[in-house]
C-alpha cells in the first residue's frame, strides 16, 4: 500500500507531458516485441489459438510500453517494481483461492452426490443410482452407471485442472511470499537459526519427500489395516508440526504444514486418482476389464484428501489469527485444531453413509472449547507484561499500520493532517527505517508518557499503545 501511495500521492511531481511523449516513442518498439511474442507463442502447443496469443501479446505490449514510458517522468524503478510485485501477490493469491474453491467444491459435491444417490428404486436396477436436484433455474437428473457406458461420449469431464492449478498457484505463492523473502519470512527470530538458502532447500525437500514417505506408507499397509495407517499418519503429522515450528518462523511453519498436505493432496490426484480414471476410460474404450486395484487405491486416496481438507483450510486462514501461530505451543494448537476438523469431516462422512454417530460433533466442539481455555490459561496465570512478551507475536505490519494512521498523518515527509505543513520537529515515520531510528522517541512520547498524538487528535487506542509496547519489548523486529 505504501508503495502505491508513494506512486500516487505526489502526482504533481510527475511530468505527464513527458509520459505521453515517451509513450508515443515506446509504442512502436513495444509493438514490434508484441509481434515477435505473437509468433514465438506458436511454439507452445496449448497456445495455438490465435485469440490467446493475441491477448498475451497485447498484455505484453501494454506492460512494456507503459513501464518504459514511466521511467523518465520521475517514477523510481524501485517503487515501480514494488507496485508490480504487490499486484502479482494479489493476483496469485486470488487465483489460488479461486482454484482451491473450485477443487474443494467439486470434491465436496461428488462426495455428497455419492451419498445421496437414489439406489433402491426397483425400476432403475440397471443404474448404480440416480439423483434429482433443482438449481439455478432448472431441474437436473444425474445418473451413475454400474459399469462403463456402451460407447464413450465425445466430451467427458475429468475435474483435474482445479487440483493442479491450486497446487501450482500455491507453490508460486510460496515462492513469492516465502522464498523471495526467506530471511524475514522463514527464519526464526530466536533459538535455532538457518540460513535462507538452507531454509528453502529444506522446504523443497520436505514438499517432495513427504509425498514419497506418505505414498510409501499407503502402498505398504494392508487394505484392512486402515487404523494403523491413520495412526502412523497422525504421528507423522504431529512430528511435522513440531519440527517445522522449531526450525521456521511461526507463520512459515504453519504454512509449510499446509503446503505439505496440499502437495500430498494434489499428488494423490496426479499420481493415483487420475491414472485410475485413465485406466477406467481406456478399458471402456477397449472393452476390457478395468484394473480394480487402481480404482480401490484411487477411492482410498480420495478419502484421505477429503479428511485433509478442513485442516488445510484452517492453515490457509491461520495467518489472520496470531493467537494460534504466535502462541508458545503453536504446534499443539495446530494439531488439536486439525483433530477437531478431521472429526467434523468424519461425522459428515459417516452421516453420508447413513451412520449417525451423535457423539462426534460435540466432541469436536468440546476439543475446540478446551483448546480455547488452554490457549488463554497463561493469560490468567501470568502478569500482563509476561504474557504479552511470550504469547502473542505482534507483527511489524500491525505496528506500521498503527504508526501510519495514528502518527503518520503529521509525521511524514508530506503530512496530510490539516494545518500541519511539515513533519513536526523533523520526526518522520514513513519507512521501517524511520521507525527503528526513532524508536526511543516513540517509546517516550506515545507509550511511557501518553503525550503523542497531541490531545489524541488521531484517536489512538490503549490497545494500540499496548501493541507498540509489546512489539518493542519483543525486540522491535521489523521482520515479524
Ligand atoms: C496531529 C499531529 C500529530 C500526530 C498525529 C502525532 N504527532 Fe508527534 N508531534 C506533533 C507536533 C506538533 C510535535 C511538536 C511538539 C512540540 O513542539 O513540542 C510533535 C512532536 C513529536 C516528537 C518529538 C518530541 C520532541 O520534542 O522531541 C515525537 C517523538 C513524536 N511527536 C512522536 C509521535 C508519535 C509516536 C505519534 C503517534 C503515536 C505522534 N507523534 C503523532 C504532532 C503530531
Amino acid at each position: 500500500m505504501n508503495f502505491f501511495l508513494e506512486l500516487i500521492a505526489p502526482l504533481e511531481n510527475y511530468d505527464f507531458s513527458n509520459f505521453f511523449h515517451n509513450l508515443v516513442l515506446a509504442l512502436p518498439a513495444s509493438f514490434l516485441v508484441g509481434v515477435i511474442i505473437f509468433f514465438l507463442l506458436l511454439a507452445f502447443k496449448k497456445l495455438q489459438s490465435r485469440e490467446y496469443r493475441l491477448y498475451i501479446s497485447i498484455a505484453f505490449i501494454l506492460v512494456i510500453a507503459v513501464t518504459s514510458s514511466l521511467y523518465n517522468i520521475g517514477v523510481k524503478t524501485g517503487t515501480l517494481f514494488a507496485v508490480y510485485t504487490e499486484w502479482l501477490h494479489l493476483i496469485v493469491r486470488w487465483t489460488h483461492i479461486i482454484f482451491g474453491v473450485a477443487w474443494i467444491g467439486t470434491s465436496f459435491y461428488f462426495n455428497w452426490l455419492d451419498s445421496r444417490l437414489e439406489r433402491d428404486d426397483p425400476d432403475f436396477k440397471h443404474l448404480d443410482g440416480y439423483l434429482w436436484s433443482v438449481h439455478s433455474g432448472g431441474f437436473y437428473r444425474i445418473e451413475k452407471l454400474k459399469g462403463p457406458p456402451e460407447k464413450l461420449p465425445k466430451v467427458l469431464h475429468w475435474f483435474k485442472w482445479e487440483a493442479y492449478a491450486t497446487w501450482i498457484s500455491g507453490f508460486v505463492l510460496l515462492i513469492l511470499v516465502y522464498y523471495f523473502n526467506a530471511s524475514s519470512m522463514m527464519l526464526k527470530n530466536d533459538g535455532f537459526t538457518l540460513t535462507p538458502g538452507i531454509a528453502i532447500l529444506i522446504s523443497i525437500s520436505l514438499l517432495i519427500g513427504s509425498w514419497f514417505i506418505y505414498d510409501f506408507i499407503c502402498k505398504n499397509i494392508e487394505e484392512n489395516k486402515q487404523e494403523l495407517l491413520v495412526t502412523i499418519g497422525f504421528i507423522l503429522f504431529v512430528f511435522l508440526s513440531y519440527f517445522l515450528t522449531k526450525i521456521y518462523g511461526s507463520r512459515a511453519a504453519y504454512i509449510h504444514v499446509g503446503a505439505i498436505i496440499g502437495t500430498i493432496m494434489a499428488a494423490n490426484v496426479f499420481r493415483v486418482i487420475i491414472p485410475a480414471q485413465k485406466n477406467l476410460v481406456s478399458s471402456a474404450e477397449n472393452k476390457q476389464k478395468p484394473n480394480l486395484q487402481l480404482s480401490i487405491d484411487a477411492k482410498n486416496r480420495s478419502i484421505h484428501n477429503n479428511y485433509f481438507t478442513l485442516p488445510v483450510l484452517f492453515i490457509m486462514i491461520s495467518s489472520h489469527f496470531s493467537f494460534t501461530y504466535g502462541a508458545v505451543n503453536n504446534w499443539l494448537i495446530l494439531v488439536v485444531l486439525s483433530l477437531a476438523g478431521i472429526l467434523t469431516r468424519h461425522y459428515f462422512n459417516l452421516r453420508n453413509k447413513k451412520q449417525y454417530k451423535v457423539w462426534i460433533l460435540p466432541s469436536a466442539a468440546l476439543i475446540m472449547f478446551f483448546l480455547m481455555i488452554f490457549s488463554s490459561l497463561s493469560i490468567f496465570d501470568n502478569d500482563k507484561k509476561q504474557i504479552s512478551a511470550s504469547l502473542e507475536l505482534v507483527s511489524f505490519n500491525e505496528v506500521q499500520n498503527i504508526i501510519k494512521y495514528r502518527c503518520g498523518t503529521c509525521h511524514a515527509k508530506n503530512p496530510t493532517f490539516e494545518g500541519i505543513e511539515e513533519a513536526p520537529k523533523g520526526v518522520i515515520y514513513d519507512s521501517a527505517n524511520d521507525i527503528i531510528k526513532n524508536l526511543k522517541l516513540i517509546q517516550a512520547q506515545a507509550i511511557d508518557a501518553e503525550i503523542m498524538p497531541p490531545n489524541n487528535l488521531t484517536g489512538i487506542t490503549n490497545q494500540e499503545r499496548e501493541k507498540l509496547r509489546i512489539w518493542i519489548e519483543q525486540g522491535a523486529n521489523i521482520n515479524n
